[in-house]
């Protein structure tokens, strides 16, 4: 499974260098069978000599190698440190930083032709949530719009806006009905993001079709973050 921390704006280089260095040590220690994914701060990019299981990945990037686009990072400087794994179409990029689904689809073919892992977010607002299934689907596959979703290293984070950073999760029926309509359709991995804590890990990655999580809040804390890749490791899936 795939376990996946999003730092978002928090912490700086050396935090995050012991933050992963701990991690490390931990999926060592425990013989890990997990992905494990870290989207650092761009300040604290670095290859930090990772384990073969554990990728640490960029929350974003400008769709371009290099250029004049001042204060953008392009793959270049993602390149340096050996990126290969990308966060594109995050809520808070969508919602607040105003990425519109044109722009998205321009950063997932530039990553695509890149060859790099793209962890690709969906979710929808609480007034679509409220509309029913049907709404919550359609507005969900209008995120996929000029998506190539037959790349092979595509993944999926089904992450409903209304439980990101709010303490809100999802029920575990909503997040198995939104994975089961998303798998009739794509065959990348299915993860689900949104308030996900060490308590309530368990039964998201007992859903079908779930085969990991994107943490936020949670996932701040490094004794928190191993505990819950101890229990993916626990979770067998059938
Ligand atoms: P959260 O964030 O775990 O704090 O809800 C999840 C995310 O933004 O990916």
């Amino acid at each position: 499974m795939i376990i996946a921390s999003n730092f978002k704006t928090n912490y700086t280089r050396e935090k995050t260098k012991s933050f992963v260095c701990a991690v490390q040590a931990a999926i060592q220690e425990m013989k890990s069978m997990q992905e494990v994914r870290i989207f650092v701060p761009a300040t604290a990019l670095d290859s930090f000599h990772e384990v073969a299981s554990l990728h640490v990945g960029a929350q974003n990037f400008y769709p371009v190698d290099n250029g004049s686009f001042t204060g953008e990072i392009g793959f270049e400087q993602l390149e340096e440190f050996g990126i290969t794994t990308v966060l594109i179409g995050h809520s808070e990029r969508r919602h607040i930083l105003g990425e519109t689904q044109e722009f998205l689809a321009r950063k997932y073919d530039f990553a695509q032709a890149k060859n790099v892992e793209i962890v690709y977010c969906v979710g929808e607002p609480k007034e679509i949530r409220e509309k029913g299934i049907d709404a919550v689907m359609s507005y969900i596959w209008e995120q996929f719009d000029g998506i190539d979703i037959s790349y092979s290293r595509l993944v999926v984070a089904y992450e409903p806006v209304w439980a990101i950073g709010t303490g809100l999760t999802a029920s575990i029926g909503d997040i198995e009905e939104v994975l089961e309509r998303l798998a009739e359709k794509l065959s990348a991995p299915l993860l689900y993001g949104g308030s996900v804590k060490v308590d309530n890990l368990e039964s998201i990655l007992h859903v079908k079709h779930c085969e990991g999580v994107l943490v936020g809040t949670a996932s701040w804390n490094e004794e928190a973050f191993c505990k819950m890749i101890a229990v993916a490791d626990a979770v067998k899936k059938g």
